[in-house]
Parts: C-alpha cells; sequence; structure tokens
C-alpha cells in the first residue's frame, strides 16, 4: 500500500498540470506583445529566463498553453498588440478599462478558443469587425465604451448553440455587448 502511495505521488508530481511549462509559441508572442507594449513597466514579471505560465503577472495557462490574458491598465496604450493573435489557445481575453486606440485587428478572429472578448473602455476607434461572428466558441463580447462604428455583427452567438433569448441580444443592431449564454466565465 505504501509502494502504491509512493507510486501515486511520484505520478502527480509529474503529471499534474502545474507541472507543464510555457508552450515556446505562447512565450515568443507575449515576448512580441511586451516589446509592443514598449516593455512597460507593469510587464516587468515577464522575464524571458523564466516560464510565461509561473509568475508572468496577467497570464494563466492550461498544461502549458496561454488561456488566460488580461491588460487592465490605464497605463496600457497605443494600438491592442497584434501578436495576441497569435496566441491560438486563448480562452480569455481581458483588455477592459485600459488606453488602447486604433481598431480591432479583423484578425483577432483567428482566436478560435475565444469564449469572452473584453475590450469596454478603451479608446479604440474604427468599425466593430464582421469577422467576430466567425469565432465558434464565443460567450461573450463587450466592446462598449469606446468610438468605435457599428455594432456587434448579427450572426454572433449562432454557432456556439446558444438558447435564442440571449442569442437575441447580440442580433440587437446597436448592441456593443452581448451574452450568449446567461452565466460566463
Ligand atoms: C492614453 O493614450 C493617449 C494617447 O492615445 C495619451 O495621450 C494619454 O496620455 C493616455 N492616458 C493615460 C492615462 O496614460
Ligand atoms: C494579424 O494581423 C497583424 C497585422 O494587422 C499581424 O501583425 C499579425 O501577425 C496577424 N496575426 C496572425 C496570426 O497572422
Ligand atoms: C481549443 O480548445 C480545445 C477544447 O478545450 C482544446 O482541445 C484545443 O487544444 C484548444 N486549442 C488550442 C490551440 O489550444
Ligand atoms: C442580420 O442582418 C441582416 C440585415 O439586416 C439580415 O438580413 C439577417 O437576416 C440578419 N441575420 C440574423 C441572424 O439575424
Ligand atoms: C438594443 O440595444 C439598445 C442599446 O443597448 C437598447 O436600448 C435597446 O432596448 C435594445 N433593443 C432590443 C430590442 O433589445
Amino acid at each position: 500500500m505504501k509502494l502504491l502511495l509512493l507510486h501515486l505521488s511520484i505520478f502527480f508530481s509529474i503529471y499534474l498540470p502545474s507541472s507543464y511549462s510555457c508552450t515556446p509559441n505562447d512565450k515568443n508572442a507575449l515576448l512580441e506583445i511586451k516589446k509592443s507594449l514598449n516593455n512597460h513597466p507593469l510587464l516587468s514579471s515577464w522575464n524571458p529566463q523564466t516560464d510565461c505560465c509561473t509568475g508572468w503577472s496577467g497570464v494563466e495557462c492550461t498544461y502549458g498553453r496561454v488561456t488566460y490574458l488580461t491588460l487592465s491598465s490605464k497605463q496600457f496604450s497605443g494600438n491592442i498588440p497584434p501578436a495576441i493573435t497569435k496566441i491560438k489557445s486563448l480562452d480569455i481575453l481581458f483588455f477592459k478599462y485600459s488606453n488602447f486606440s486604433g481598431p480591432i485587428p479583423d484578425n483577432i478572429s483567428d482566436l478560435k478558443n475565444l469564449t469572452y472578448l473584453g475590450l469596454s473602455e478603451n479608446q479604440l476607434t474604427g468599425p466593430i469587425p464582421g469577422s467576430l461572428s466567425q469565432m465558434p466558441k464565443l460567450e461573450a463580447i463587450h466592446v462598449n465604451d469606446n468610438k468605435l462604428t457599428g455594432s456587434i455583427p448579427n450572426s454572433t452567438c449562432l454557432t456556439t448553440g446558444s438558447q435564442e433569448k440571449y442569442r437575441s441580444r447580440c442580433q440587437n443592431t446597436t448592441s456593443t455587448q452581448c451574452f450568449c449564454r446567461e452565466t460566463v466565465s
């Protein structure tokens, strides 16, 4: 029995998610983001010598893939860093209450695993990209309180198997925030 427990504990210490280290692709993309934000002091924990899944502020991983990224501070300005589109594993992108300006990149829709896109309360300009409707897992979008034109494309949420009553809020042609489901993470 003791031996079995020992084996189990060795097994778990090797295979627990926390033992996965950051995927190089994701780390490189984060370092590109840091560079495009002029190595902002708020990102000083993003140290190329360390694992991006351990102690990088605003970054969380699942099995070594970056799934959560938050850049939320009025100190972050300039364009939304284009390299975010390289982190294909992203589930949650939370860039609310920052000072980003310029457009929402069209190819943000390359993030096919994204369930939450939060860009409210920035200084973003230009159209709300129609490509948002091509994000199969998107469950909620907040792009309100910017200087954007247009609205969330009315076919958003059609692919998420969401209920009609929530989906209809995304089909409101003046909407800049909507949920495809009742609860979102
Ligand atoms: C926000 O960004 C603008 C430039 O787009 C800059 O002039 C302003 O100082 C920034 N605000 C803060 C609080 O950093
Ligand atoms: C998305 O477009 C930007 C330029 O608009 C580019 O820098 C970036 O590499 C593109 N992302 C991907 C994944 O191709
Ligand atoms: C997207 O999510 C699915 C299901 O959770 C996962 O199996 C897949 O590896 C993810 N894709 C990426 C690029 O992380
Ligand atoms: C979206 O809007 C267009 C034009 O207003 C309309 O033809 C189309 O049926 C709408 N699609 C959905 C899914 O509501
Ligand atoms: C559409 O959205 C606007 C702004 O959020 C709101 O005032 C209006 O009541 C909504 N219309 C419908 C039909 O939900």
